[in-house]
């Protein structure tokens, strides 16, 4: 496996925990929660996360997504930025990691 994207519907305005155990889809979800995205370094530079979201953008359509919300690490920020994600507050995640809660609404 060269790269994922792993994602499911959540609630607009709630971080998940790093070690959510996730038994169920909420009903009341209003968003798409991207839990995470990889490309292996080798592959980077190629265009395969771009292809990722633009599948799961069109994927979420189908199911009547239009918000997002990320918590981005390693200093992802202006690799979200690129797909208009925003910054909307800054976080500890986990033990000691820095990162953003950034969102996205998607107009088509
Ligand atoms: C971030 C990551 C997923 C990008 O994967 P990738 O396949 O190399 O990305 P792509 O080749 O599809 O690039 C898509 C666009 O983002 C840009 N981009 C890629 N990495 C970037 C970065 N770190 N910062 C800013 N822009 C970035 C590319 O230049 C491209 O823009 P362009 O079309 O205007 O040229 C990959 O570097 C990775 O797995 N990083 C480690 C894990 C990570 O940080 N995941 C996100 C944490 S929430």
């Amino acid at each position: 496996m060269a790269a994922y994207v792993f994602s499911h519907p959540w609630r607009a305005d709630e971080i998940l925990p790093l070690d959510f155990d996730l038994k169920q889809v909420p009903g009341e979800a209003t968003c798409l929660y991207i839990h995470d995205l990889a490309v292996l370094q080798r592959f980077r530079g190629r265009g395969i996360a771009d292809r990722l979201l633009e599948n799961l953008f069109s994927l979420a359509d189908s199911l009547g997504y239009r918000d997002y919300t990320l918590v981005a690490v390693q200093d992802s920020e202006p690799f979200w930025a690129k797909y208009g994600f925003q910054i909307k507050t800054r976080l500890t995640y986990g033990a000691s990691t820095p990162a953003s809660k950034m969102t996205l609404t998607r107009h088509h």
